[in-house]
């Protein structure tokens, strides 16, 4: 989990780039394993697509003139001459796996999740990472309005499961493009009217995408927004049902939604039904999960019309709301601490250490230490219970000493019934 760095160092991380600390990997370890377990619930399978791919994937996928591909997408030239570009999203390489592997073949709806990590060249902040993990999920090949509300049923059961418990979607429906020609044009008419109130990037919006208006943040846009028109007055009739639909669908299920508006997303393909997951009472709105239906994009890249439809969650923006809230994950303790004296005994020692090891056993010892003490303090400071002790005479007898260190008891074992004895011992420990 992104941490602040503390210490300068000479070639220090790149801004927005964050070292995942061991003490946070549990975070990440409790997160990936339930949402693997959900989505193999729902009978999403896993995918992974590579970090790099060519840039003209998200020109023409996410969109030539959103923020991912104008601002923030990492490009680069290959020494072979490729235009390529680190993944700044997932789902237009889940659309380029399908294609390429003949997922059209497969039972339709494909089902797919994956996790990894994602780049994008934004301005770094609490929450916004130019490094960052999302957990995605995608369903190529089917329109019906209950896929919608599995993607979301599962990315809202997912979050909620990994310990933030009052969500809230936010819904909305931006139609498909027949709903859009004559909503823009009464945007545009209204925008273009109070052009003086908004801010210049919005103005610069106004004709290339309208639509994004529609979310921006600055406090003088969002008054003006307040009054303009509604794209869910202007869906048409198969837009309107399905809508309808996915709305009776999420009561059904009980999934807690608000119907907002002005919801459009910052991704080109988006279609019909859009939405983001937040905690509920979350002042910042931060955006825990976003998603919608993109019924479009498969055929920009195959001219074949197949529905989709997703979500990803950003992993880091969900845990940090854990450590926020002090849910706490356990590190896992090395169960035994094996501590030697003399060369004869180190030597014997690291094949002590293997056997535990192969024995599943979690052990840990200080090998470059020689003194006694100092290697039992280590033990304490780890609070390791079981404490084994290896001197000349030990290994000579082939014995060792097992000591219980809360008990304060020990018992000389001959090393070839060692791992049984441990065994048994942690079973009593627990
Ligand atoms: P997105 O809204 O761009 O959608 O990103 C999804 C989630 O990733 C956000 O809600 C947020 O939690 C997290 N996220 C985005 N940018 C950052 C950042 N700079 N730092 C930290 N977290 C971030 C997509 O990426 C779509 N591909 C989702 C999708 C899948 N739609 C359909 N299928």
């Amino acid at each position: 989990m992104p941490q602040k760095q503390r210490k300068r160092v000479l070639v220090p991380s790149l801004s927005g780039m964050h070292d995942i600390l061991p003490q946070d990997q549990g975070y990440y370890r409790k997160f990936q394993e339930i949402a693997e377990k959900l989505s193999s619930l729902y009978n999403f399978q896993r995918i992974d697509t590579p970090v790099l791919e060519r840039a003209e994937l998200f020109i023409k996928g996410t969109g030539a003139i959103t923020d991912i591909v104008q601002k923030e997408m990492y490009t680069f030239r290959t020494k072979g001459g490729d235009w390529v570009a680190l993944r700044p999203e997932g789902t237009p390489p889940v659309v380029r796996a399908y294609l390429e592997h003949g997922m059209i073949s497969w039972i339709q709806p494909v089902k797919l999740y994956y996790f990894g990590p994602f780049f994008r060249h934004e301005s770094p902040q609490a929450g916004r990472y130019r490094e960052f993990r999302q957990f995605g999920l995608e369903v190529i090949g089917e329109k019906d309005p209950s896929v919608d509300v599995e993607v979301i049923a599962l990315s809202y059961n997912i979050v909620s499961k990994v310990g933030i418990k009052k969500l809230i979607v936010e819904i909305n429906s931006i139609g498909c493009k027949k709903c859009h020609s004559r909503f823009k044009k009464n945007l545009v008419r209204y925008l273009e009217k109070r052009q003086i109130g908004l801010c210049q990037n919005c103005r610069q919006r106004i004709k290339s995408n309208p639509l994004r208006l529609l979310d921006c943040k600055e406090e003088k846009c969002q008054l003006l927004i307040q009054t303009a028109p509604q794209i869910i007055d202007y869906l048409c009739q198969e837009c309107h049902n399905h809508f309808k639909n996915v709305l009776e669908y999420l009561e059904e299920i009980r999934i807690p939604y608000n119907l907002n508006p002005y919801l459009v997303r910052g991704l080109d393909y988006y279609n019909r039904t859009v939405f983001e997951i937040i905690e509920e009472g979350d002042k910042k709105k931060t955006t825990l999960v976003g998603g919608g239906r993109y019924d479009g994009l498969v055929k920009i890249f195959s001219r074949r019309d197949i529905p989709g439809c997703g979500s990803a969650i950003g992993v880091e923006r969900v845990l940090n709301k854990l450590k926020s809230e002090e849910v706490k994950t356990e590190q896992e303790k090395p169960q035994i601490f094996l501590a030697q004296i003399g060369e004869l005994a180190k030597k014997k020692s690291l094949k002590i250490l293997e056997d535990l090891r192969k024995a599943n056993i979690k052990a840990e010892g200080a090998l470059g230490k020689s003194n006694l003490k100092s290697q039992l303090s280590i033990a304490d400071k780890l609070g390791i219970k079981i404490v084994l002790i290896l001197g000349q005479k030990e290994v000579i007898e082939n014995r060792i000493l097992v000591r219980d260190m809360k008990r304060g008891q020990q018992d000389l074992v001959r090393i070839e019934n060692l791992i049984p004895k441990i065994k048994k011992f942690i079973k009593k420990l627990k």
